[in-house]
C-alpha cells in the first residue's frame, strides 16, 4: 500500500472504495494531519516563529487587506494565565509557544487616523467575516508548515470562552478580535496522535445542487461506528458523534460563556450591524 492510500484509509477507515488517485508530499501531509495536545516542554528552533508567520501571511486575503494579526505568547505566566481562561487546557502551558490569531482593524483605522477619517466598514458583521476568515486561512497556512517541521498544533477555539478576560490579559484595542488560539510544540513522542477518522465523502460532497442522499443517515451510523472505535483505541469513552454534535449545538449552555460573545465584540466596536 503507498503512503497516501494508508493515510487515506486511516482518516476514511472504509474499504479501499476511495484509494486516492493523486498523490504528491503536500497530499501526504495534509491527510496525515492531526491536533496534538501532548508535549514536550523543549524549546522550538530559533527561525520558528518567522516561518510560520511568513507561511501565514503567503496566504490569500480578502482584497489583500491583510485584516489580522498574530500575537505569540511565549512568557509561561501568561500562557498559564490564558490556559485557565480557556476552559483550563493543560497543552497551552506545556507548550512553549501559543499564538493567538487576530482580527485585526484597528491597523487600518490608525491608517485612516492620519488623514482624520472614522472607517464606516469595520464595523460591520461582514467585515468579521473578512477578518476571521482572513485569519483562519492564515493560521491554517501556518498549521501545514508547522507540521511539515515535524512540530505539533493544536487550536483553541475555548479562547472564546472568557473574550472579555482575553482581550484585557492581552490589551487588544477596538476593532480587534481573537479569532482562536493555536498551540505550538514538539509532540511528547511516548504519547503520539492518531490521525482522527472524518465523515465519508458521499455524506459531505454535493454535486452542481444541494442533494440530501436517501442514505445520509445510513452512513452517519457507519461513520459512528469507526468513530467509536477510533475513540477506543485512544482509550477514550465518549458518545456517539451525532450526540456529540447535539450536545455541542442543542443548548447554548454548551457554549461555556460564548454565547455573550456578540456583547463584547459590540464592545470592540465590531458587528455592529
Ligand atoms: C477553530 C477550532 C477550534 C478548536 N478548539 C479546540 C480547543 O479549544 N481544544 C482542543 O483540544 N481542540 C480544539 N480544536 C481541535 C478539534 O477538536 C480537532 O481539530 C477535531 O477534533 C479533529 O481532530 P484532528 O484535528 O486531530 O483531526 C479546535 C479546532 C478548530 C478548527
Amino acid at each position: 500500500m503507498s503512503t497516501v492510500q494508508s493515510l487515506w484509509q486511516q482518516r476514511y477507515r472504509q474499504a479501499d472504495d476511495y484509494a486516492p488517485a493523486l498523490a504528491n508530499p503536500v497530499i501526504e501531509a495534509l491527510l496525515g494531519h492531526r491536533s496534538v495536545r501532548q508535549y514536550l516542554d523543549t524549546p522550538l528552533p530559533e527561525g520558528t516563529l518567522e516561518t510560520l508567520l511568513a507561511a501565514a501571511q503567503s496566504a490569500s486575503s480578502s482584497s489583500n487587506l491583510q485584516a489580522w494579526s498574530l500575537l505569540a505568547v511565549q512568557d509561561p505566566a501568561r500562557k498559564a494565565r490564558l490556559a485557565t481562561l480557556a476552559n483550563d487546557q493543560q497543552h497551552i502551558r506545556q507548550a512553549p509557544l501559543f499564538l493567538v490569531w487576530l482580527a485585526d482593524f484597528s491597523r487600518a483605522q490608525r491608517i485612516a487616523d492620519v488623514q482624520g477619517l472614522e472607517l464606516e466598514v469595520p464595523a460591520l458583521l461582514d467585515s468579521l467575516l473578512v477578518g476571521s476568515l482572513d485569519a483562519a486561512l492564515a493560521a491554517q497556512n501556518a498549521v501545514v508548515a508547522a507540521e511539515s517541521l515535524g512540530l505539533g498544533t493544536v487550536y483553541i477555539g475555548a479562547l472564546r470562552n472568557n473574550l472579555q478576560a482575553v482581550i484585557d490579559e492581552l490589551q487588544l484595542p477596538p476593532l480587534v478580535f481573537p479569532v482562536f488560539g493555536l498551540v505550538v510544540g514538539h509532540p511528547d513522542p511516548a504519547r503520539p496522535a492518531a490521525i482522527k477518522p472524518r465523515l465519508p465523502q458521499p455524506v459531505v460532497l454535493h454535486c452542481e445542487t444541494y442533494t440530501i442522499a436517501d442514505d445520509e443517515q445510513q452512513r452517519i451510523s457507519g461513520y459512528e461506528a469507526l468513530a467509536g472505535a477510533f475513540a477506543r483505541e485512544q482509550g477514550q469513552t465518549t458518545p456517539s458523534w451525532s450526540e456529540q454534535v447535539l450536545n455541542r449545538l442543542k443548548s447554548i449552555e454548551a457554549l461555556h460563556g460564548r454565547e455573550r460573545i456578540a456583547e463584547t465584540l459590540r464592545g470592540q466596536k465590531l458587528a455592529l450591524r
